[in-house]
């Protein structure tokens, strides 16, 4: 099949690359001419594990390429996916303005019936707004399709090719067909193509993100509650989670989500609540909590250093939002990094990918480390904020002879209380004894 993405941001250039890979002739189109010229030029423009070798091999097969023309992208293609930002707008709400440009833009050059399919994220009563921007200027016959995408950074190719299941929302019998053949090699294990209206579609991708924010906040209210009551959320995790109707994933408490999706969709649909004049209690709570959980270990450092961070150095292990990522969006890191800067505390930062990302936020306030032992040595603290796999064994040896004060606060409960008693570390973590 020929199919053209609109958009090569992270999710444009995932499905793009991954349904070449399945056998289809992609056409990747997008307006940022140096970008194009990059990806021509078989430059990967996002770090995505296992991405790089789908994206070579179907260049090389012919089946994947890139234009900045909207019409020599489109052409002869029998599916057109709008992959586009939609950054929140200043009240929260997701700004359609990319989309709703493209869709009146491809009115005019349609020349044939073609699925335009909603992959963004986008609010309920999308589908409905690009069908009347196409229509406006259309001469013939099409359909517009939300299916939203469900896919995880750092392990998206994996989530794409193996999907637990496909949302598409259409009641059209011409574009279910279409999504089906397009879809069958991904969910021939038996995971479900799901098939619903346009609006349900659009609001299955909100709820299914502010679920699991939800999930993990009341994960982090219970972590929170374990510290005072002096219990501990890992066994409690394990305990709740063995209830298949709980399930054991997204449980793990910590500093806080963070992230492209999960802070913004929530807000989107706390939004999309309100403007329906429904009061949606719990996003609201959730949304706070989690603000407040991001900073929750700083307080904790104050104290252990006797009421100020001024003159300290503080070693900072991971800043991306999580790992397997560069993406710093809403990563508790930056929230915390500002906090030791005002309060007189000198940084030293290692990240395995993010840490160009971070320069563009802090330039020189802050120390850029090729190792994380070059980070923890001669600090007066570590503080961990993403559970990166090489911070998961370290060698205490040599971040305990490192390190001024053999003290670790650790936001992502990666070491074993135990262990690091009989190491000598004083060791802070998130929801467990101290
Ligand atoms: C999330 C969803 O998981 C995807 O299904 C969705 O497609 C995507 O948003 C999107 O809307 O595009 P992503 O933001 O890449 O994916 O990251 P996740 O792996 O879901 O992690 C989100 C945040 O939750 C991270 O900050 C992570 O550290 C935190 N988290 C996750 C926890 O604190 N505890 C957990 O148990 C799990």
């Amino acid at each position: 099949m020929k199919i053209a993405v609109v958009g090569t941001g992270y999710v444009g250039l995932v499905t793009g690359t991954c349904f070449a890979e399945t056998g289809n002739h992609v056409t990747c189109v997008d307006i940022d001419e140096r970008k194009v010229a990059k990806m021509r030029n078989r430059e990967m423009p996002i770090f995505e594990p296992g991405l790089d070798l789908l994206f070579h091999r179907n260049i090389d097969q012919g089946r994947l390429s890139f234009t900045t023309s909207l019409a020599e992208g489109i052409e002869g293609a029998k599916v057109i996916f709008l992959a586009l930002p939609t950054p929140p707008g200043e009240d929260g709400s997701a700004d359609l303005k990319y989309i709703l440009q493209v869709a009146e833009e491809l009115g005019p050059i349609l020349n044939q019936y073609v699925v335009v399919v909603d992959k963004s994220t986008v609010p309920v009563g999308t589908a409905e707004k690009v069908r009347a921007r196409i229509a406006a200027n259309a001469t013939v016959d099409f359909d517009v399709v939300s299916n939203p995408e469900f896919l995880r950074e750092g392990v998206a190719v994996d989530d794409f090719m193996k999907p637990d299941r496909v949302v598409v929302g259409t009641t059209s019998k011409d574009a279910q067909k279409v999504m089906e053949q397009l879809y069958a090699p991904l969910v021939r294990q038996g995971n479900p193509v799901i098939f619903m209206d346009e609006k349900s579609a659009e609001l299955t991708k909100y709820a299914a993100n502010s679920f699991l924010a939800t999930k993990i906040t009341f994960m982090n209210e219970i972590a929170n509650l374990c510290e005072l009551v002096g219990a501990d959320v890992d066994a409690v995790r394990r305990g709740v989670g063995t209830d298949t109707r709980i399930g054991n994933r997204f449980l793990f408490a910590g500093i806080g989500y963070g992230g492209s999706c999960f802070p913004k969709d929530v807000q989107a649909l706390e939004k999309t609540s309100k403007e329906y004049e429904y009061d949606f209690k719990l996003l609201d709570a959730v949304m706070e909590v989690n603000h407040r959980q991001k900073t929750k270990l700083f307080p904790k450092l104050i104290e252990y250093f006797g009421g100020s961070l001024k003159g300290k150095t503080i070693a900072v292990w991971g800043l991306a939002f999580k790992p397997n990522t560069d993406d710093i969006r809403e990563a508790p890191a930056l929230y915390n990094i500002k906090d030791f800067l005002e309060a007189g505390a000198r940084v030293k930062v290692y990240d395995p990918e993010a840490m160009e990302n971070v320069k563009e936020i802090f330039g020189d306030q802050i120390t850029y480390c090729s190792h994380q032992y070059a980070a923890s040595d001669e600090s007066d603290a570590l503080v961990i904020f993403t559970e990166w796999p090489v911070f998961r064994t370290p060698d205490f040896d040599v971040l305990q002879k490192g390190l001024n004060n053999p003290i670790i606060f650790d936001g992502r409960n990666l070491y074993d209380l135990e262990v690091m008693k009989e190491l000598g570390f004083d060791y802070i973590s998130v929801g467990r004894a101290e």
